[in-house]
């Protein structure tokens, strides 16, 4: 395994490099400063900090409630623990759809007012204007295609996207769309491994997937389903690498025990 822990700070420069030379690229989303710390010093990649949010810290349903300043609350928060990685924050929903101006204005407030690196969209030609005008004054854009959690509602189900011809050609047409208009890389999210790889070797930017199986050029998951604070999301191409709600669950009964049994404090816990 090669880690590029050598890198001083990733950039949309080392992530092009990565892509090149075959390396994996890591990517979690974090949405605090505490977990940010802690996944910056061991060496991920990018951060991401996703509009999932809405979801996974304050417990919407999906990801159309959360805003501007709320995504801006998160970021900055994170941005203040990170030293190396490379941190992309996902525009909410209704923040760049309307117009192209409205879009610039979203993307240079996450910008001015957290510290991020990049802005991430979800869409293809439908968001083309908004994308270059963002791209135009200087901020790195990725794209999100396939599940694009912001358009639930019109599609009416998690379930994979683009298994019919009509919309893989959509997807592929719209890759090639947001590389050419300037992006940075693309987050591929729920879409057969067979596109996925034709899109990721047919593309010079990275591609990150979520679901999008082994042939992307880099992987990426939300931090709760990883670490296991999530327990009732299982799908299919979730890897969990600890059970925190299952720790967690025995650690706080236990405080409660010795809380209510009085061996907490003991003689060497108090002044
Ligand atoms: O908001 C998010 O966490 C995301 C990832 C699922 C890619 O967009």
């Amino acid at each position: 395994m090669s880690v590029h822990t050598d890198v001083k700070k990733v950039t949309t420069n080392t992530l092009q490099k990565m892509k090149q030379t075959g390396e994996k690229i890591s990517m979690i989303t974090a949405y605090d400063y505490s977990f940010a710390r802690i996944f910056d010093a061991a060496g991920i990649d990018v951060i991401l900090v996703g509009d999932s949010a809405s979801n996974v810290m304050a417990g919407h349903e999906t990801t159309l409630p959360i805003t501007l300043d709320q995504m801006i609350y998160h970021a900055s928060s994170v941005l203040r623990a990170v030293n190396r990685s490379f941190v992309v924050v996902d525009l909410p929903f209704g923040s760049y759809q309307s117009n192209s101006k409205e879009a610039l204005a979203s993307a240079i407030r996450i910008m001015k007012e957290t510290g991020a690196h990049a802005v991430k969209v979800e869409g293809g030609e439908e968001i083309l204007e908004s994308v270059k005008r963002i791209l135009a004054a200087g901020v790195p854009v990725m794209g999100h295609l396939g599940l694009t959690p912001q358009s639930i509602y019109k599609f009416g189900t998690y379930t994979v996207r683009a298994k019919e011809e009509a919309e893989a050609e959509k997807l592929k047409k719209d890759a090639h769309i947001l590389e050419d208009a300037g992006c940075f890389g693309l987050v591929l999210e729920k879409i057969p491994a067979l596109l996925a790889k034709e899109v990721s070797e047919s593309l010079h930017i990275p591609t990150i997937g979520i679901g999008a199986g082994k042939h992307c050029d880099g992987q990426v998951l939300v931090m709760h389903d990883l670490l296991g604070i999530n327990t009732e999301f299982k799908p299919r191409f979730l890897r969990r690498y600890l059970d925190i709600h299952e720790q967690t669950t025995a650690a706080i009964q236990q405080y409660i025990h010795d809380v209510k049994s009085r061996s907490f404090p003991n003689e060497q816990e108090q002044y």
